[in-house]
């Protein structure tokens, strides 16, 4: 039994006139003329702490969503009782039906629950239309089938049976339950955190963060419509420690699947070692980190597809992309054309809420992050070693908005070419054309991290000597285009260094993570 490879779900336009922008702004103006509440799930029932949070809309600020209510010890300590106990009947479910499940919510993305979902992100995280739409439809979707067709391809493979004995490998999920610790910027990713263990028979704690818990807590829903079973997925809302501890000190964690900043990740990762001689089993770490992404371009290349790569890596959905651009190495000769392009183009772009379609860019995920990147700007506006070229400004007063900022550093390891922002700053460091060979070990070394990058060259000697040099620098790069937006089941994702394990999200490797083979001789 196999199931044939799926293809990547279309996206929507949401043109002017077209039916799906009419359906989505009628779900939006629905989502904000209400205020609803947000539970922790536990067993597949609702759980009200009564500690709670607001939800607000980050682009204005004063609009409520939701109230939120925040788990500690005693939910998470429920939430383990009722996974360990789901876990019996669905780790022993024939993989069909699992595979179905997800199915039918890859189905419902595609119909009834599309703007459901791309509202809930629009709002909840300031995503424009169509970012939305990549990322919490689109994305998501691929998430599900393909991830239950890879499942079924790892399942395929059996070992080699000589006369008089039948070998075989059963594939079984983990004991214990994975631990997903899921972050803001993707729904896609929050959601495919604790689905894909699920998806091999796993049963998982889910710690949505705090500022997209109201998209994930529409998504647990519709998992429910898609026929999850209670238990499967336990949704516990909270603060990280709160959440975290007490699930990182259960010995039944049996995996911890994490995307967030390098800092937990290495938290949780000791907190782990702490703990390794109580575990049941050795916890399976999986995690994608942080990033400080490049665009390097030789005086070969073009520059318009320069511009237009660095316009949109850099700035698409506020620069809050894991793989947002956000160090760039330009030669001398093409500098002056490039500056002039990109000026006219950052110029064009609006900014606002993204309920307005108009908008290019909307605002930062929240005042914390309002306030790091803001910082970083007011570091390089003060320094003599940069200077802004464009933007610089910002103003929280409605919502977290930030200006398209492009910075130039005469510093190579300037701060802000060093370290990860999270925000649309952009910093570019011009190199004399001969100087290409040394510029490049500045690329490789200048941060510790390695996710994405983009190299652009009309030159094949050019593109084979940068491939080279920054073997290392990336885990996902990308030739004369953008360094963002991956596609399941085309450019499998994931960085290594301190950007995380490398186990690509969207590929059988990372399903092979959440499974556990026995091999089986039997003689005849
Ligand atoms: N998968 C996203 C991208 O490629 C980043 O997380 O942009």
């Amino acid at each position: 039994f196999e199931i044939r490879e799926p293809k990547n779900e279309p996206v929507k336009s949401y043109a002017p006139g077209t039916p799906e922008r009419k359906e989505l702004k009628k779900e939006l103006e629905r989502q904000k003329s209400q205020v609803i509440e947000i539970p922790a799930i536990i067993g597949g029932k609702e759980v009200k702490t009564g500690r709670t949070e607001d939800v607000n809309i980050p682009h204005n600020h004063s609009h409520k969503l939701a109230t939120v209510h925040l788990c500690g010890e005693k939910e998470v300590d429920m939430a383990i009782e009722s996974a360990l106990e789901a876990r019996k009947k669905w780790a022993a479910m024939p993989w069909e039906h699992r595979v179905s499940i997800f199915k039918k919510a890859a189905d419902l993305l595609s119909g009834p629950w599309r703007y459901k979902m791309n509202a809930a992100t629009m709002l909840g995280q300031s995503k424009t239309a169509y970012q939305s739409e990549i990322d919490a439809i689109a994305e998501l979707a691929d998430f599900f089938r393909f991830n239950a067709y890879y499942l079924t391809e790892i399942y395929k493979d059996q070992p080699y049976s000589p006369d008089g004995m039948w070998n075989r490998s059963e594939y079984r999920p983990l004991e214990g339950f994975v631990f997903a610790v899921t972050p803001f910027n993707f729904s896609s990713i929050a959601v495919n955190l604790p689905t894909a263990p699920a998806l091999c028979g796993n049963v998982s704690l889910w710690k949505p963060a705090t500022t997209s818990v109201y998209s994930s807590y529409f998504a647990m829903q519709m998992l429910k419509e898609a026929g999850l079973p209670d238990g499967v997925i336990n949704f516990l809302p909270g603060h990280g420690a709160d959440v975290g501890n007490p699930a990182i000190n259960s010995e039944h964690l049996s995996g911890l699947h994490f995307t967030g900043s390098t800092g937990t990740f290495q938290h949780l990762w000791k907190s782990i070692a702490d703990n390794i001689k109580k575990y049941r089993t050795y916890p399976r770490i999986v995690g994608e980190t942080g990033g400080k992404d490049f665009i390097f371009a030789h005086k070969s290349a073009d520059v318009d597809a320069v511009v237009i790569a660095a316009l949109r890596a850099a700035y698409e959905y506020q620069g809050q992309k894991c793989s947002a651009a956000s160090r760039m190495y330009l030669p001398e000769s093409i500098w002056p054309e490039f500056k002039k392009k990109f000026t006219e183009e950052v110029g064009k772009i609006k900014m606002g809420e993204a309920e307005d379609f108009r908008n290019f860019m909307t605002a930062v995920i929240d005042q914390k992050a309002f306030d790091s990147i803001t910082e970083y700007i007011d570091y390089a506006k003060e320094s003599d070693d940069a200077e802004i070229l464009i933007g610089g400004g910002y103003d929280d007063s409605e919502g977290y908005f930030i200006e398209p900022t492009l910075v130039q550093a005469h510093d190579p390891k300037f701060k802000t070419m060093e370290e990860e922002i999270f925000g649309p700053v952009l910093t570019v460091y011009v190199y004399e054309d001969d100087k290409f060979d040394e510029t490049l070990e500045l690329c490789d070394t200048t941060s510790p991290y390695a996710l994405t990058g983009a190299i652009f060259s009309q030159d094949r000697y050019a593109l084979n000597k940068m491939a080279e040099y920054l073997n290392q620098a990336a885990g996902n790069f990308y030739i004369n285009d953008k360094p963002t937006a991956a596609v399941v089941n085309q450019q499998p994702f994931g960085g290594a260094r301190k950007s995380g394990t490398n186990d690509k999200a969207g590929s059988a490797a990372n399903l092979m993570r959440w499974i556990s083979v026995r091999s089986i001789k039997e003689s005849q």
